[in-house]
């Protein structure tokens, strides 16, 4: 694959256009949290990532989710369709964690009576705030359909994914995607990695996402390798 040109450059994945209809994304090593905060670099991590990130897509293909995902090409890249990325960050909660906690009287690890769809505006200068529907439209990221979609094609992946992990002894406790906007139809994009996800071993409650990074609670690559292993890529 010749990639021609970087079209962009993240925290931790760049895009390389290959032509007007499909793109490269790099999965690179470096992890960050925090808004950009606190910065490594963990190797291993981007092949890790964007292996988790393929199958995890292919799953969804096959359960009729459409996702931007075209083919894993080893060790650290996929190829994905060129979709133009709808700003917001679509939150989904089976377990109360992280910022929920933080913000509202909810327990940690305190299972919902139902899941929690939210919807932040993907922006580092306003710290991703929450969106309300009214909002959104204000701000012109998307429209009443695109939301009301948004917000079915985010429980359907919910679905989907929680029985994948459930599978292989580990609890979705919750995750984020984007959505983009790829001819007249929207389709899941960006990453689905233990980078966008809280998992938690069932058995044991070890931690086996990006929580091991922001809270320093070891090494997050043995992690990663776990969600691999479980998952048989590995
Ligand atoms: O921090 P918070 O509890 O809101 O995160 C909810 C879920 O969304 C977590 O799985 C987290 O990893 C993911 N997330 C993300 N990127 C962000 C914010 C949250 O992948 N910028």
């Amino acid at each position: 694959i010749k990639a021609k040109k970087p079209i962009y450059s993240g925290k931790a994945k760049s895009i390389y256009e290959v032509d007007e209809d499909k793109v490269l994304i790099e999965f690179r090593d470096d992890i960050t949290a925090g808004d950009g905060a606190k910065k490594d670099v963990k190797e291993g991590k981007g092949y890790l990532n964007a292996l988790i990130s393929s199958y995890l897509f292919k799953k969804l293909e096959e359960n009729g989710i459409e996702t931007h995902f075209l083919e894993y090409i080893e060790p650290n890249y996929m190829l994905a369709k060129k979709v133009e990325i709808i700003p917001i960050e679509v939150i989904v909660r089976n377990i109360a964690a992280g910022s929920l906690c933080r913000r509202y009287p909810f327990k940690e690890g305190e299972r919902l009576k139902r899941p929690i769809v939210q919807f932040d505006y993907k922006n580092d200068e306003y710290h991703d705030p929450m969106l309300n529907e009214d909002i959104a439209i204000n701000l012109g990221l998307a429209t009443e359909e695109e939301l009301k979609k948004m917000r079915e094609i985010a429980l359907k992946v919910n679905e989907v994914l929680k029985k994948v992990f459930d599978e292989v002894g580990i609890e979705l406790v919750d995750f984020k995607i984007e959505i983009g906007r790829y001819k007249d139809r929207l389709v899941v994009a960006d990453e689905i990695s233990p980078d966008t996800m809280r998992l938690w071993d069932k058995s044991s409650g070890d931690i086996l996402d990006k929580d091991v990074f922001r809270k320093d609670l070891g090494d997050v690559i043995s992690k990663y390798r776990e969600v691999a292993k479980r998952l048989k890529l590995i």
